[in-house]
């Protein structure tokens, strides 16, 4: 399985921000996880396709950009236009899901769908064969630093396992209070593709995602 390490950059310094991706791109990081917060969804409001085709040039990385936005179909070919590699919604931002899944597809980026910790695995049922990646929060969204919520181990192990029987090779992605203390149990759990926020970018950036990226490399061992 290949495992993925995808700082968060919600959680870096927003004055320094192309050294910072630079910092984490150089030091391994296999993705910049952008995180797009409406205000609306979630209760933050961060960035949007401004900040994202200013930060493009500082690197070649996959920009992987979580849509915490309301109705997100109205922005897919905004975010595409402005450097996204991948695309992420959310089940419970969409009033038509598959419309908006088939969108970004037609846009050409890898396709995610997001579930909340409280939204069950049953919402993928009639949508798994739309999407590349599922991206399993791990926190309520809309703000960094948050704890782990213990329930995400068995929803990933859950997912893993019905993807293995049905034979799908997708990503697992997760999101929020992955740490030191964390990352263990949702990689045993299934996941692949690890987003972290301020256990990357708290202290030394460079030095976290060697660390992170060296225990995701001895995975693939
Ligand atoms: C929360 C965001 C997460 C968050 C992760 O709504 O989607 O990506 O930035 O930050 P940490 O890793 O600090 O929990
Ligand atoms: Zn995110």
């Amino acid at each position: 399985m290949k495992y993925t390490l995808a700082p968060s950059i919600l959680a870096a310094d927003f004055k320094n921000l192309g050294r910072d991706i630079e910092n984490v791109s150089k030091a391994g990081a296999d993705a910049v996880h952008i995180d797009v917060m409406d205000g609306n969804f979630v209760p933050s409001i961060s960035f949007g396709m401004p900040l994202i085709k200013s930060i493009r040039a500082a690197t070649d990385k996959f920009f992987d950009v979580h849509l915490m936005v309301t109705d997100p179909e109205r922005y897919i070919k905004d975010f595409v236009d402005c450097g996204a590699d991948g695309i992420t919604i959310h089940a419970e931002a969409c009033r038509d899901v598959e419309n908006a899944l088939k969108s970004i597809r037609r846009a050409g980026v890898r396709v995610g769908i997001a579930l909340n910790p409280g939204t069950s695995l049953s919402t993928l049922d009639y949508l798994i064969d739309e999407v590349d990646m599922v991206l399993l929060m791990t926190v309520n969204p809309g703000f960094g630093g948050q704890k782990y919520i213990e329930s995400s181990t068995r929803k990933i192990r859950h997912l893993r396992d019905r993807l293995n029987e049905e034979g799908r090779d997708l990503d697992i992605e997760v999101d929020g209070g992955i740490t030191m203390d964390t990352i263990d149990k949702v990689l045993d759990a299934g996941a692949n593709v690890i987003v972290m926020g301020s256990a990357i970018f708290r202290g030394n950036a460079a030095e976290n995602t060697q660390y992170f990226k060296n225990i995701l490399k001895d995975r693939e061992k």
